[in-house]
């Protein structure tokens, strides 16, 4: 399969500009969504052939993957973020693919973590990764500054991981790299479960289980109809009320209260002190009410939602040395004119369109 072309959203910058906030104002969206997290997508590539994110027959040998040179530059990537958090960016994760696997991404890293929000907070710089690399790289991502990392792993049983992941690699491998990401302090660590019912939904309470008094926050995740490729159906979401009922039989669990608005997981804890697991409710109850979230993608198009057919070209403007200030007036036009809220609206409508692929775009 030929790779999807998305169309640029050229707009006259002066026009665009108009929509930077006021000074100390929130930069608000079309439903009055503020901005506070970008997610940075470094690569569309991945050592995992995960069934529900990149179906080998589609991202098989013959897939195109993004030529180097149409990546934006670690310099460039660290102009949308210093100008994202101008305009209200709290926090940052980086995201793939499988961003461990784009070269010296430490260095990345420790370009972003010097960035300030205008109040002089420091950011929350993050990564979501599959943790093939972890234990080899989470020293060195801890020196680079990174806050924290999320961790997915889909099965503990070896058999179901490889039928999960579609690769040869051990659920140990990942383990150990969760284990070692907490060594170094790049803690808490967050471990994403997706679940496919029929499929791996056996492996929740043995998942559970595993993580109890580890310190590490599981997340159950229902499967999401995201991208074109991976064959989504609703007969297979198991919903995040069922998994609660499944984990809180065997376990009772007491609701946690949000950290903050906006956040994506529902959090729940253990009545026994044993920790904190979240549910991620996309399908069963959507929180797009208080998405605030942007995406880069690799090439520098902004996205803003993980359901768009789309993206806004930044990189066109960066490249034709553009000002901070165009690209500030760029991206806040973009945000101001946004009223995606895709999950609130999916059915038989939203199932016919074409959207961009997880691997592309990141979790
Ligand atoms: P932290 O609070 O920093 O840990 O991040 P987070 O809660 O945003 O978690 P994370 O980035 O690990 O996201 C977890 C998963 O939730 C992702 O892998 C996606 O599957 C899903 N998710 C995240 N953001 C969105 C979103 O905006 N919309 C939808 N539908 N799903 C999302
Ligand atoms: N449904 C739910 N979550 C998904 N992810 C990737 N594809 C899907 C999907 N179809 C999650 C992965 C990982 C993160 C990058 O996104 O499990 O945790
Ligand atoms: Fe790779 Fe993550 Fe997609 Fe799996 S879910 S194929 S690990 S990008
Ligand atoms: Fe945000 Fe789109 Fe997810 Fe809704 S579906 S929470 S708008 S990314």
């Amino acid at each position: 399969m030929s790779k999807v072309i998305f169309h640029t959203d050229a707009r006259p910058v002066d026009f665009i500009r108009a929509a930077l906030p006021v000074a100390g104002e929130p930069l608000l969206d079309a439903r009055r969504r503020p901005l506070h997290d970008l997610r940075i997508s470094v690569t569309d590539r991945c050592n995992f052939r995960c069934t529900y994110c990149m179906p080998r027959e589609i991202f098989g040998s013959n897939y195109q993957f993004m030529p180097h040179s149409d990546l934006l530059s670690f310099e460039e990537i660290v102009r949308v973020a210093r100008v994202a958090t101008g305009l209200g960016v709290k926090k940052i994760r980086l995201t793939g693919g499988e961003p461990l696997l784009r070269k010296n991404i430490e260095t990345l890293i420790a370009m972003l973590v010097r960035l300030s929000t205008p109040d002089g907070q420091p950011l929350e710089v993050t990564l979501t990764t599959n943790g093939t690399l972890l234990a080899k790289k989470a020293q060195a991502l801890k020196d680079a500054g990174l806050n924290r990392v999320t961790v997915s792993l889909d099965a503990l049983d070896d058999r179901m991981f490889e039928r999960m992941s579609d690769s040869r690699i051990s659920v140990s491998t990942v383990l150990r790299g969760i284990d070692e990401a907490a060594r170094v302090g790049l803690a808490p660590v967050k471990v994403n479960m997706v679940v496919r019912k029929g499929l791996n939904d056996g492996q929740i309470l043995p998942m559970a289980s595993r993580f109890r008094h580890s310190g590490h926050i599981l997340r159950f995740i229902e499967f999401m109809d995201v991208g074109s490729t991976n064959g989504w159906n609703l007969q297979e979401v198991l919903s995040g009320t069922e998994i609660l009922d499944r984990i809180g039989a065997a376990f009772p669990l007491e609701p946690v209260q949000a950290g903050y608005r906006g956040e994506v997981a529902s959090r729940w804890r253990y009545a026994d002190n044993a920790g904190e697991i979240g549910i991620i409710t996309s399908v069963s109850q959507p929180f797009c009410g208080d998405c605030s979230r942007a995406r880069l993608s690799p090439e520098g198009k902004l996205f803003l939602c993980l359901f768009a057919s789309r993206g806004h070209d930044l990189r066109t403007l960066i490249r034709a040395g553009g000002s901070d200030a165009d690209l500030a007036g760029l991206f806040a036009g973009i945000w101001s004119q946004r009223n995606d809220h895709y999950s609130e609206i999916r059915g038989r409508e939203t199932a016919k369109q074409q959207k961009i692929e997880m691997s592309y775009i990141g979790g």
